[in-house]
């Protein structure tokens, strides 16, 4: 037993503490897990018992040959597994004050109860019409970049922001996973399906996971399935060398082929039920085709090869640009990389390769175009890939709630006239859509993981709610961001004062904008600080670097002109209308402007205020809201848990700290770079 006086503080419960159970564990539950319920139906019914035992209800498990005879049930779950039902969907309805869910499959009973968890009492109010649920996207996938060992730059998450890895100590995977079977059960209430356990960046110590060891993985994996979440890992394009000891990595070379194929063989003997692969090749120093003169097609396909046996998945990234650029060179352009290397390779992917493209064509930037890779390649698979880790977005250590802009780029209709949307893209959805009318089949939808082993998980016990937004609105892209706030602040705070709604509606829901409006302006990206992680300014941080130059501000201007007509050409890539519209300075969204187009600083917005003065405003109002959050928070002390309320209430600190840093720079740096003053007569330094 952990001493409660020195051990370390129990893990927060997240959205599924015991009390969220209590509508439904109090009640009368009838389940039918079915004959082939497996590992999930058994998490069903472990979840109904252990709400019924706590909450005073009652549960009856009905075996495949019983009948519930005529006793009296509130709540009756069960799987009809004649193809009615999408195999991970359900239907739920209310009559006769009885409410039933009818499940196509052991997950889809899963999604079922946390349906009506989240309902709560509402699920057993009036009768209503069957509600039929599926979910959108059928991969829907969270990445760990977790190192096994600790980095000495990046530490043992990459880009993580809270703790540790829960699946690695000591340089091995942990032995005690009780902290990944408490995740994984997270995950199975939001949908999840898969799950990448290492970073895409493969040092030596994990790489070794694809071989010597398959067993722990193999643990990892039996914790991960009876919550329907089946586990993959990140490999490197040069294992066979690596870890084979073979004198190349090329493709086409038969002895490589044979090492990925008897890799595979061992892998699936070892989890039969094994996902696949995750690979970053070619992308930030990763070993890829091009050292051998190939391309990613022939790199993707030799894995999906070797894995296709299996029914495994290979996820490709299409993250490849040139690193090591000369700021000197105007022409070379990264948002413009993806699209050049893999646009061409349309149709060269086998079926078992997913191109996983991020949202936008940079970098998880607060606010990017959405990438056009996505509609770019209707012969291959495409999964879309978001950032749930804010590591452009205040390293949860500011509040950025992060749903609005997931529900932005998925609802984005970038193909065919503006009638597809990225969602539907990343879902093969609505049907048959390829050049020869051949079915396409979908890729799914991404996300790096937030979490680590810190007691919230999240750091900032707040970006819990990105890791719940995401999962739903991978199950449903149309999900109302704010609605989902809803959700996860009515499971997490069950019963809470309804000032803790009002108040954390408040912060969050306009929180990205928030964060946009005090850091990078108008589209341009990074000002980040490369040598703090990119947490705080840095206006002229990437400025002169290898990495991309991404704002070119001088006395005059700023913006990246990625015209046709006058600069980079990026523009040409969209399809009609978008290419049009973000050509054209008079069409060009302002929220974009500065990544479509170089502007005087004069330039009038469509809000009507010009380009420095909305700089200046936008900077100064931002802070404001920022600062009047603290005192709201202050308020709820005694209505939240005491821990949840101080770390907060720390955090909150920080962000207004870093927002004001934010201000100040980068409204001094447009100051001084133009001379103009500004005409709100607030400071600048
Ligand atoms: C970003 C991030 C890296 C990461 C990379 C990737 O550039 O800063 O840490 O490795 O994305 O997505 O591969």
């Amino acid at each position: 037993m952990t001493d409660r006086t020195t051990g370390p503080p129990p893990v927060h419960p997240a959205w599924l503490p015991d009390a969220a159970f209590a509508p439904v564990g109090s009640r009368r539950v009838l389940v039918a897990p079915g004959p082939d319920a497996g590992p999930v139906g058994e998490t069903v019914v472990a979840e109904l018992r252990r709400a019924t035992a706590a909450h005073g209800g009652a549960l009856t498990v009905l075996a495949p040959d019983d009948t519930a005879g005529d006793r009296h049930h509130d709540l009756v779950l069960g799987v009809v597994a004649d193809g009615t039902q999408h195999p991970e969907g359900f239907t739920r309805r209310r009559s006769g004050g009885v409410t039933t869910v009818v499940a196509g499959g052991a997950a889809g009973l899963l999604y079922g109860l946390h349906d009506v968890v989240r309902l709560g009492e509402r699920a057993f109010g009036d009768d209503h019409a069957p509600v039929v649920e599926a979910p959108v996207a059928p991969v829907r996938m969270l990445d760990h970049w977790d190192n096994i060992d600790v980095h000495p730059v990046m530490g043992q998450v990459e880009r993580g922001y809270a703790g540790g890895s829960i699946f690695y100590a000591d340089g091995r995977v942990r032995d005690d996973l009780s902290r990944v079977a408490d995740y994984a059960r997270l995950l199975g209430s939001i949908g999840v399906n898969a799950v990448a356990i290492n970073n895409v960046n493969v040092h030596a110590t994990e790489a070794r996971l694809l071989t010597d060891g398959l067993a722990d993985v193999a643990r990892v994996a039996d914790v991960f399935r009876p919550h329907g979440v089946r586990t993959y890992l990140s490999v490197s394009f040069g294992s066979p060398m690596r870890l084979g000891g073979l004198a190349t990595n090329d493709p086409l070379d038969p002895d490589v082929q044979a090492w990925w194929a008897a890799t595979a063989d061992r892998v699936w003997a070892a989890i039969p039920d094994f996902g696949g692969f995750v690979v970053k090749a070619d992308s930030e120093g990763q070993p890829g085709p091009f050292a051998y003169g190939r391309d990613h097609a022939d790199g993707a396909n030799l894995l999906a090869r070797a894995v296709a046996p299996h029914g495994g998945t290979v996820f490709w990234r299409a993250f490849v640009y040139n690193h090591e650029q000369d700021w000197r060179d105007r022409r070379t352009d990264r948002a413009r990389a993806a699209y050049d290397h893999f646009a061409p390779l349309d149709g060269r992917f086998d079926d078992n390769v997913v191109l996983q493209v991020k949202y936008g064509p940079l970098d998880f930037q607060v606010r990017e175009a959405v990438s056009p890779v996505i509609a770019a390649m209707p012969r291959t698979r495409v999964a879309v890939e978001l950032q749930v880790t804010q590591e452009y977005t205040g390293h949860q250590k500011h509040v950025c709630y992060l749903g609005p802009l997931w529900s932005d780029v998925l609802g984005f209709p970038l193909a065919e006239d503006a009638t597809r949307t990225v969602a539907e893209i990343a879902s093969g959805l609505p049907g048959p859509r390829t050049p020869e009318g051949a079915e396409l089949q979908a890729g799914g939808i991404t996300a790096v993981s937030n979490v680590g082993d810190d007691e919230f998980w999240t750091g900032h016990p707040l970006a819990q709610a990105n890791l719940y937004a995401y999962g739903r609105l991978a199950w449903d892209p149309s999900a109302d961001p704010v609605a989902l706030l809803d959700e996860w602040l009515d499971l997490t705070f069950p019963g809470a004062d309804p000032r803790v709604r009002e108040t954390l509606h408040a912060f969050m829901d306009g929180s990205w904008l928030t964060y946009e409006k005090y850091t990078a302006p108008l589209g341009v990206c990074f000002m980040v600080d490369p040598l703090r992680g990119h947490y705080g300014p840095n206006v002229d941080g990437y400025e002169y670097s290898k990495w991309g130059t991404y704002h070119f501000a001088d006395r005059d201007g700023i913006g990246v002109d990625r015209t046709v007509a006058t600069g980079t050409g990026f523009t040409g890539q969209y399809q009609a209308p978008w290419d049009a519209v973000y050509e054209d300075l008079a069409t060009c969204p302002d929220e974009l402007l500065l990544f479509f187009h170089h502007v005087p600083y004069q330039h009038v917005l469509k809000s009507g205020t010009t380009v420095i003065q909305h700089i200046y405003d936008t900077r100064a109002d931002a802070v404001d809201v920022v600062e009047s959050w603290v005192s709201r928070w202050e308020a709820l002390r005694g209505l939240v848990d005491d821990r949840l309320h101080a770390r907060v209430a720390e955090r909150l600190a920080e962000q207004v700290r870093s927002a004001t840093e934010w201000r100040d720079q980068v409204r001094t740096y447009f100051f001084r770079k133009s001379g103009v003053p500004d005409a709100s007569g607030r400071p600048i330094y």
